[in-house]
């Protein structure tokens, strides 16, 4: 695991949410995330793990025991001054913007307060685009892009403000398998090389397996397992969560995989 501080770790203790008149999330404690990890948030569709991250991120009205980075104490600023700390990227950036990649990757880079100058923003804008693999699409328009390319270009969004933490929504679910591993491995060098904080929700078990430092498994809106992957992917939290009967297995180049042998309905919680 990556070396931690204290001092900048993300804290959640006690948030709650509720949407729809509807109790979402109840008072759910999060272990202390260190600045420097890699976070996978996993759980079954509806267990919350949106509505977590847009918490953090001051996106849903939430309430919460502690919400802090460091000693920065998180729950007096609204959305715009939290983002100067954490972003969230949702799953999907909306396809009918016209803007080029460039003016939208600048345009997060601009709206960020105490913004870089003019001429160190665009090559701050052209480093993200080439880190990302996707300097060619520059001068395309995010509404005429794929969406997987919409995608990359919303993760570039996010981390052209190199902020202390990235909350980033389902990243890899457009993405075909060379540009997941790519960025897995982009989002890895962020956390242990510049010390962000990245938590990352993730479908992929295997994934999570083979790049996270943590995992956090959520169902029904409470944490039902935290450690590291190999702690938190285990058969029995697989049938718990997700009414599967799986179990994890090593394979020839010794990467660890979850093997699904069939439903466990009757496990389902
Ligand atoms: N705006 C809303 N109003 C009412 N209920 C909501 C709202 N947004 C989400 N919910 C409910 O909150 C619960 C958690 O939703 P959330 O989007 O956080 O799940 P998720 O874990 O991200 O699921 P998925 O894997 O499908 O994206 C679900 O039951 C959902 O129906
Ligand atoms: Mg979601």
């Amino acid at each position: 695991m990556a070396p931690t501080t204290q001092t900048d770790s993300l804290f959640a203790d006690g948030i709650s949410v509720r949407l729809g008149g509807r109790g979402i999330l109840s008072g759910l404690d999060i272990p202390p995330l260190p600045a420097g990890a890699l976070v996978a948030l996993l759980g079954p569709n509806g267990s919350g793990k949106s509505t977590l991250l847009k918490a953090l991120a001051g996106l849903v009205p939430a309430r919460a025991a502690r919400l802090a980075l460091g000693a920065t104490d998180l729950r007096p600023m609204a959305a715009a001054a939290r983002a100067h700390y954490l972003r969230y990227l949702p799953p999907g950036l909306p396809a009918d913007v016209h803007l080029s990649v460039f003016e939208a990757v600048m345009v997060a880079l601009r709206a960020r307060p105490g913004a870089a100058p003019a001429t160190n923003a665009a090559r701050r804008v052209a480093a993200v685009l080439d880190e990302l693999g996707i300097a060619a699409l520059a001068d395309r328009y995010l509404d005429e892009l794929s969406d997987g390319q919409r995608q990359l270009a919303g993760l570039a969004q996010a981390m052209v403000h190199e902020p202390a933490v990235l909350l980033l929504d389902e990243p890899l679910t457009a993405l075909d398998l060379n540009h997941q591993h790519h960025v897995m491995q982009i989002l890895l060098g962020l956390a242990h090389e510049r010390r962000i904080l990245v938590v990352l929700v993730l479908h992929d078990l295997d994934m999570a397996l083979r790049y996270a430092d943590q995992a956090l498994l959520l169902t029904h809106g409470a944490l039902l397992a935290a450690g590291t992957p190999a702690e938190v992917i285990r058969p029995d939290h697989l049938a718990r969560a997700f009414s599967i009967l799986a179990r994890v297995e090593s394979s020839s180049l010794g990467h660890p995989h979850v093997l699904v042998s069939g439903l466990a309905d009757s496990f389902h919680s």
